[in-house]
Formats: structure tokens, sequence, C-alpha cells
């Protein structure tokens, strides 16, 4: 008689958990929608639709988190602030995959380990706001919550939260997800052919020595390899890309949530690698609940309000079973704070033999205005705060297993600062952010080669 295969056997089933439990819960950061009727018929619409990621690439991915968590991966997370349906073209999608396959490459030949690339993207169209509406000369309207909920222009009708706008959401991601596959099928990524991906930058960057000695050094091993095996290094032409978002809008991640054929339990089949945002994080609120139970690799943002024992009952409701590769935490202190912040958490966790991987954000703590009205992030502190990041991850005996950052494929101006050294000026030029200041492509190569220099000073022999 065959063995049962283990992997279809559920560990433990998540307690009282179902797809719907989260709503017994507070419910923070969620829309109101006007129309009881509208969005059950938008809801059942989206339960009939096909998933957007299948249950086995969910759990390849678990597997590799788990290795990082080992210190064997580095994770690189990166997208925009907010997708928008406008921008769902060809030439944004293969820009910002382009910057991710650079700076991967730049990672890779730099810390010579794997690198584990997610995207915030095919379906990053929710948003956590401060205020639930905005008011200008006297006008309330409910605040702009993200292409998924309302448009962003101040009319009553924009504002008015559509149901209907999170098929097309589905829709949108679903384009995503198929052109990056596509082209990554079609040998986009395809390592013996890095100048696929060269952007416009590289002749005139300041930056371009430095990439295109990497390049042909990686070519030179290519070609090496190749000489002595006698044979193509085949599985150099093809990547792997994982997709998250914030897990926000709970009901559209409920209708997404299903149970498959082969695998035990529920997944959350719109993305693989879900997160809880900072305003959402409270132990019992909806948003815990609902990611309690699904059996995706999930991550939580922890800010520098958060205390240990908060993080602790995280963790016992996230992962009680300390399933390798299941929880993130992506700290997000900002350069002023996290030498303050962060040491308590990785002791705590530490001393209670917990095993989580860590990212860091070093965009969402370092966010300012500048005083002609911008919001930006500056190059310095985002720098400073991912080295430090890495030096108290080393002096704490725990690993910084990956980053997480805002950026683009295009050449905008949000952030200040970089080889560049964009000023309070330049914003004016090309700033196109709806919501967060994003690093430009090159500015996002530069933060590869800072993490790549700072992990090589640190594991140097001393
Ligand atoms: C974000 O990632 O865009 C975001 C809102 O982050 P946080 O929840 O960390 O503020
Ligand atoms: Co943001």
């Amino acid at each position: 008689m065959p063995m049962p295969d283990s992997s279809l056997q559920p560990v433990k089933l998540a307690r009282e958990w179902n797809a719907q439990s989260w709503r017994a819960r507070t419910a923070t950061q969620m829309p109101q929608y006007a129309d009881a009727v509208e969005l059950e018929s938008a809801l059942a619409e989206l339960r009939r639709l096909p998933p957007l990621v299948t249950s086995w690439e969910i759990l390849t991915l678990k597997q590799q988190l788990a290795e990082a968590q080992e210190g064997r991966r580095f994770v690189l997370q990166g997208g925009d602030c907010a997708e928008n349906f406008d921008e769902c073209s060809s030439d944004v999608i293969s820009n910002r995959l382009k910057v991710l396959l650079q700076m991967s490459l730049v990672l890779v030949h730099g810390m010579r380990k794997p690198v584990v690339r997610v995207g915030r993207f095919a379906g990053q169209y929710a948003k956590p706001r401060s205020t639930d509406t905005e008011t200008i000369d006297g006008v309330s309207l409910p605040s702009y919550r993200g292409d998924m909920v309302n448009g962003p222009a101040f009319t009553p009708e924009a504002r008015r939260p559509d149901p209907r706008r999170m098929i097309k959401a589905h829709a949108r991601s679903a384009m995503t997800m198929n052109f990056v596959r596509a082209l990554i099928d079609g040998g986009f990524a395809d390592l013996h052919h890095p100048e696929y991906w060269d952007l416009d930058w590289v002749g005139h960057s300041p930056l371009a020595d430095e990439y295109r000695r990497m390049v042909t050094g990686i070519g030179d091993a290519v070609r090496f390899m190749e000489t002595l095996s006698g044979a193509e290094v085949h599985n150099l032409n093809r990547v792997d890309f994982y997709t998250s978002h914030e897990a926000l809008l709970l009901p559209y991640e409920e209708s997404m949530t299903r149970q498959v054929p082969r695998n035990w339990g529920w997944f959350n089949l719109s993305t693989h690698f879900p997160w809880i945002g900072m305003r959402t994080a409270a132990v019992d609120g909806a948003h815990v609940e609902f990611l309690r139970g699904i059996r995706n690799p999930i991550a939580v943002k922890v800010g520098p309000s958060v205390a240990s024992d908060q993080l602790l009952r995280l963790v016992d409701v996230l992962n009680p079973e300390d399933e390798p590769g299941r929880l993130t935490f992506i700290h997000r202190m900002g350069a002023s704070q996290i030498a303050e912040r962060l040491p308590p958490l990785l002791e705590a966790m530490r001393r209670d033999g917990r095993r989580v991987l860590w990212i860091c954000d070093p965009m969402h703590g370092n966010t300012e205005s500048t005083a002609n009205g911008y919001k930006t992030r500056r190059f310095a502190n985002i720098g400073s705060e991912l080295q430090q990041a890495f030096d108290l991850h080393a002096a704490a005996g725990t690993r910084l297993g990956g980053a997480h950052l805002e950026l683009t494929g295009e050449d905008v101006t949000e952030c200040l600062g970089g080889a560049r050294e964009l000023t309070e000026l330049d914003l004016e030029r090309a700033y196109r952010s709806c919501v967060d200041p994003r690093l430009n492509y090159e500015q996002a190569l530069e933060v590869a080669m800072l993490i790549v220099r700072k992990q090589t000073q640190l594991s140097a022999p001393v």
C-alpha cells in the first residue's frame, strides 16, 4: 500500500478559523461601501474568477523564505508604494522587472547567495490612510484608499468606494502577472543576456562602470562553467519571481482565499506573500485573524511603537507551530530610531527561541515633507537605516535576511540624494507618485550596491 503523502496532512488546523472569521473582529482601514447588494454581487463574481497564483508556488516560496531565515538566501522585495490602474502598461511593468533583475544580479554577485525576488506588484492596489476623510476648502470627502477602492480625484463620484473596482484590480493584477510570467518564460531574465534588462541610464550613470564590470564578470563566469561542463548552463535562463501586496482590503482577500485539490488547508491565491501593514497589525484585530488561517508565508510590518511582548504575541498567533518560512517581520523604524527600537525586539525573540525572517524596510520610517510641499525621503537616511540594521542584527546574534523597498524602473525624482545628488528643486521635475516617494532606477541600484558593500565589510575577517 502506498504511504500517505504527509504534505497532504494538516499539522494542526488553525483553531476555529474560517475565511470569514475576521468579520467578528475590529477591521480598521476598511472603506464604507454604501450598497451591500452591490458589494455582495462583486464578491460573488470574484469568488468565481480564477486565482492569480497557485498553492505549489506559494509553498515553494515558503521553503525559500525558510532558507533565507537560515542565511542561505537573501530576499529582495520591491515595487511601487501603490500600483494604479493607468500604469498597468508594458513599459512600467518591464522597467520595474528590469530594475529588480539588475538589483538581484548585484546582490547575487556580491553576496554569493541566491536572491529571492518578490515584487510589490500584481495586487498592490489598496492603501491605509491616516484619516477616513479629506477636507479641502470646507468640503469633506472619503480619503483615497487606492485604485482598488476609489479614485484619487477630489470629487464625490471618484471618492465613492466602488466594489466593482475590486474586479478591475483582479483583472489588472492578472494582466501584470501574465506579462511578467511571459517575459520570464521567454528568456528576458536569461543570465546569458543581461543586456536585455539594460535601462537607458546605463550609458550615463555614475554607477554604470561598476555595474558593467559586474555584468562582464558574471558573463565570464557563465562561459567558464559552460566550457568546463561542455554544455550550456540551462537553469541560468530562468529565475523565479514572486508577488506580494498589503492584505488590507479583507473582502477582496477573502474572495480569493480557496481550498485546492492536492494541498490541505486554505490559500490566499491573490498573491504569494501577503503582508499586514503597520496600522492594521493589532494582535486581536481582523487582519491578524484573517492571515492567521491561511497557509501562505506572511509578513507583518513592525514600526517603532511595537513592544517586545506585542511581537511575541503576534508570533504566538501567526506561527504557533514555529514553522520555518511562515512568518517574516519587516521592521521600518527610521534611521534615527532603529538603534534604540530594534535591539530589544531582536533580544526578546532570540531569548524566547522564536524563529522568524527579518527584513528591513528603510523607506517608511524615513518619510518627510519639504518646504515646497513634497513628501520625500533622503537617500542618506535610507542607506543609514539599512546599514544600521545589518550592524544591529550582527550585534544581537540575529540575521538580516532581506530588504523591502519602494522603487520604480522609471526616471522619477521623488527621493533626495543618491549618486546624482537630487535636490529639493529636482523633485518638481518628475514627481509622479500619488502616495509615497520611490527610489528611481539609479537610486535602487545604488541601494543594492550599498547592501553588498555592507555585507562584505561585515563578513571580512578582522
Ligand atoms: C507601505 O508599505 O506602503 C506602507 C503603508 O507601510 P507601513 O504599513 O509600514 O506604513
Ligand atoms: Co508606502
